[in-house]
């Protein structure tokens, strides 16, 4: 690997209008600037990222996540700009990829265009209806010229339809010689990266434009653009999906994470939601069904169930209306109106309808384990910490609160009063 990567994530997001930095809002479970790094880590093991507002909390995110991603604070009161975020940064290797930590929706294949080929400038370019708000790129016989920031056109440059993109691979040295010598006299009082075009055609180096997707380089700033990239990453995810086998019905009703597994064939109805780093292996999950950072295996769930973090199921039937949480459940059927938490159920046991683990006294959580073919009778609860051992029979509305030994049958039950004509005694004839 011979490239550096240098991702800009300082700039203040306004228009987002949200206390959460810009760059950490998510798109199919990642943040936007992990996207980013993700993309990045597949072409360098050299990634630095540029912060400035909220420095702090995008960093403890992306450390919290990442190994070996280094920071460089931007001096933004003195050095506005694009080109001020690249002051003092320091690249290890010959090329230097910088990429902007809005951008989610870039793929591997147009990173590669940009770092391939021996200019000493590669800058990605699009052809735009309406270029509003982007750099114009001035082309004259071939060869770019300069890139003139919108505040800064004049007329006919305005009506240039060919605009930075805002991605560049650049020869470090070259870089490291241009960037002190950025100035800020311009309409914004900015100092501008993109000045380094100009600086670099002066001194007769090539400058090689590669046009791109504009969907890909769409920088996000606002709410609206986050749910249009949104769509566009859920659709890419879904495509790739079922093209490995995965059958969808609706798709545009389900929503996948970007770390969810599938192996062998699954079937989504719709509205499912599959959360988190989820791994499904032959699962059938139906209708409005959520499944939360679990790995559901050879079993169905829902309409309408929710399997919670850390689940495991293996051979398991989930009806409607069953949540799931932190348990691993091997061949076991809950069909109807459960809560089953911090259990372990094993092979040919029934949890009737109406069943409640009851994992938490107000201050602690419990666990529940049961064995083999038991069967616990509708509306029970069993009071955790406990142990239901093989071969069991549970009374249907049994509160247990002790353990129950292999083969026995544990009821609890209030004795039933049975009083004839008390209703025309009470109501009258
Ligand atoms: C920039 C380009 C413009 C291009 C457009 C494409 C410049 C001067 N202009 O414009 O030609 O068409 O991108 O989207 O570069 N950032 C910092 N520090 C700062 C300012 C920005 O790190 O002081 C970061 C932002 O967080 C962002 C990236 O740089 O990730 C781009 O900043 P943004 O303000 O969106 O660039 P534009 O001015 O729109
Ligand atoms: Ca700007």
């Amino acid at each position: 690997m011979s490239i550096s990567i240098v991702i800009l994530a300082a700039g203040k997001g306004s228009r987002m209008k949200s206390t959460t930095p810009k760059v950490l809002h998510s798109i199919s479970g990642k943040s936007m600037l992990s996207h980013a790094i993700d993309a990045g880590q597949k072409l360098s093991d050299d990634i630095t990222v540029v912060l400035y507002h909220q420095a702090s909390r995008v960093q403890e995110a992306i450390e919290a996540e990442y190994e070996n991603i280094h920071f460089h604070m931007q001096d933004a009161e003195q050095f506005p700009g694009t080109g001020g975020a690249m002051k003092g940064v320091t690249t290890k290797y010959e090329k230097t990829l910088i990429l902007n930590g809005d951008m989610p929706l870039i793929t591997q294949e147009s990173l590669k265009a940009l770092t391939g080929g021996d200019a000493d400038i590669n800058m990605s370019v699009i052809k735009l209806e309406n270029p509003t708000g982007y750099g114009r790129v001035i082309i004259d016989n071939e060869k770019v010229q300069e890139i003139v920031e919108q505040k800064d056109c004049n007329e006919s440059q305005l009506e240039t339809k060919t605009v930075n993109a805002g991605i560049y691979c650049v020869n470090t040295e070259l870089l490291n010689r241009y960037i002190p010598q950025l100035s800020n006299d311009n309409a914004q009082a900015e100092y501008y990266l993109t000045d380094i075009v100009k600086m670099a055609v002066d001194e007769n180096k090539t400058v090689m434009p590669i046009y791109v997707e504009e969907e890909e380089f769409k920088g996000v700033n606002s709410k609206l653009d986050l749910a249009d990239a949104e769509v566009i990453m859920q659709n890419r995810i879904k495509k790739a999906l079922m093209e490995q086998g995965t059958t969808m019905r609706f798709p545009e009703s389900i929503y996948i994470d970007c770390r969810a597994t599938f192996e062998g064939e699954n079937i989504l109805e719709n509205g499912v939601t599959i959360l988190g780093a989820s791994t499904l292996i032959n699962a059938h999950i139906k209708t409005h069904s959520v499944i939360e950072d679990s790995i559901i295996e050879d079993s169905d769930v829902g309409p309408m169930g929710r399997i919670r973090p850390l689940s495991h199921l293996k051979g398991t039937h989930i009806g409607n209306f069953v949540e799931v949480k932190k348990s691993t459940l091997t061949g076991v059927k809950a069909g109807h109106l459960s809560y089953i938490g911090d259990a372990t159920i094993d092979e040919g046991s029934n949890i009737g309808a109406g069943v409640i683990t009851c994992n938490y006294d107000g201050k602690n959580k419990y666990k529940t384990i049961i064995g083999k073919n038991v069967f616990v009778g509708s509306d029970s609860q069993l009071v955790a910490p406990i142990t239901i051992e093989d071969d069991v029979m549970i009374g249907a509305g049994t509160t247990l609160t002790k353990d129950v030994k292999k083969g026995s049958l544990a009821l609890t039950r209030t004795p039933l009063k049975l009083i004839p004509n008390f209703f025309y005694k009470f109501f009258g004839k």
